[in-house]
């Protein structure tokens, strides 16, 4: 088995003063170890022991092995969450998710209360997206370990919401952590290549559904 903790896309004090050392510490080297760990324990033996960590996640949720499906998809969440931030992130929306946030919301700003509203609201534990689902941006939100991997959508970028995320930092001011999360953290190039991979995948299918049509 190849499962393996990635490590941070940055140093552990680099998203300072909003997320701290100490929670970037707890997070990455205690739960998301935690998570591969049982990941590759659970698999180990089974016919997923040489499976990637996607299809892991496909296979145990299709077979309702929710064990397996919950510590995988945690595993996969939180390195997409990792690098859906970046230090000096935030602000305005860049590229082509700009031209799509103000197509789809109207403005940026809506699409902040929209995103606040998903990961403010989450009750219990999740995640909040940005997905794109057909042609479509949409502002979700997951419970536990949910995550858009099993649906039509393709996630752009998330915030995880889980309290182990925020408390040490935050304590119980989620809003106050999610207002950093907008306006310092969001890693835009990141949603860009996401979209850039999606509308890629789609033109192809396209493509070939129209070779298909053609034969
Ligand atoms: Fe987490």
């Amino acid at each position: 088995m190849n499962l393996t903790l990635p490590p941070l896309p940055y140093a552990l004090d680099a998203l300072e003063p909003h997320i701290s050392r100490r929670t970037l510490a707890v997070h990455h080297g205690y739960h998301h170890a935690a998570y591969v760990d049982k990941t590759r324990t659970l698999a180990r033996g089974t016919p997923l022991e040489s499976a990637t960590l996607e299809d892991i996640i496909h296979s145990s949720a299709g077979s309702g092995n929710t064990g397996l499906f919950n510590v995988a998809a945690q595993a996969w969440n939180h390195a997409f969450y990792w690098q859906s931030m970046r230090p000096g992130g935030g602000g305005e929306p860049t590229g082509a998710v700009a031209q799509l946030i103000t197509r789809q919301f109207g403005d940026q700003r809506t699409f902040s209360q929209k995103f606040v509203t998903a990961a403010g609201d989450r009750f219990g534990s999740g995640w909040a997206w940005l997905v794109l689902d057909g042609d479509r941006l949409e502002v979700t939100s997951t419970s536990n370990a949910q995550t858009p991997l099993t649906t039509t959508a393709v996630p752009l970028l998330t915030i995880d919401v889980w309290e182990h995320a925020y408390y040490l930092d935050f304590q119980q001011r989620r809003l106050d952590y999610i207002a950093a999360f907008l306006a310092h953290l969001v890693n835009w190039e990141f949603a860009n290549q996401n979209l850039d991979v999606a509308l890629g995948v789609q033109r192809n299918q396209l493509q070939a559904g129209g070779t298909s049509n053609a034969m």
